[in-house]
């Protein structure tokens, strides 16, 4: 399973890619916000900052919500960086561009995906990435991981080369589960990538065997 970190975030970016584990990087217009990126020149130049760090896909979301906006708008990020990744809304005209940028060999993130059927249009549409948020989904009492499992089952059934992108991960078990499941990429923050490298008896044991090499070596 590929690793990309959901962060515009440069500093936990680079921590991320310097772990030698990080495949590529997600973000949204809500997360450049965080880092208080804003007007159209900073962030394009955001984008190309982190396309410098990271060797590997970037996802870059676009603000237009009809089909001749986003394929303005997708074109544009495209030519930034051979590395950038069109994001577009699961709506009606995103399948559209995301059909159009799939003709022009433009790589393009299905977002906002939470139903099987969604999932079914983008892949036909090809999209080469579709992001099913599971996080968001188990806010409202419904369990994400099953959905990435339906949407596993479809994809196999007929081949489709569309990526199932797991987002919106919020804790180390959404990780474990869509390794298991098999998504083909996760998403999550850095403290959640992080937070795989924990267990106490990694920490005690590692404290045994110093403090015997230490007896030893006095
Ligand atoms: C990734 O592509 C999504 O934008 C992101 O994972 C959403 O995560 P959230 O539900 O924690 O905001």
């Amino acid at each position: 399973m590929k690793f990309f970190i959901d962060t515009a975030n440069l500093a936990e970016i680079k921590e991320a890619n310097d772990l030698g584990v990080l495949d590529g990087v997600t973000t949204n217009p809500s997360l450049m916000a965080k880092e208080g990126i804003t007007g159209r020149e900073n962030i394009l130049k955001h984008y190309v900052d982190i396309c410098n760090i990271v060797d590997g896909p970037v996802s870059a979301e676009v603000i237009s919500t009809n089909f001749e906006g986003m394929v303005e708008e997708g074109e544009h990020l495209a030519s930034l960086h051979p590395n950038i990744v069109v994001k577009i809304p699961m709506i009606k005209d995103g399948i559209k561009a995301i059909k159009y940028f799939s003709n022009k060999g433009i790589k393009t993130n299905c977002t906002l995906v939470f139903s099987a059927g969604q999932a079914i249009l983008a892949a036909k549409a090809g999209a080469t990435y579709l992001s099913p948020f599971i996080g968001r989904l188990d806010d409202i009492s419904t369990n994400g991981l099953d959905l990435i499992a339906q949407i596993r089952d479809i994809y196999d059934n007929y081949l489709y080369d569309t990526q199932i992108l797991a987002a919106s991960v919020r804790h180390t078990m959404h990780i474990i589960n869509c390794a298991e499941i098999g998504a083909d990429v996760m998403t999550g923050p850095l403290n959640v990538i992080m937070g795989l490298l924990k267990h106490p008896l990694t920490d005690s044991g590692l404290e045994k065997f110093l403090a015997d090499f230490a007896k030893g070596n006095a």
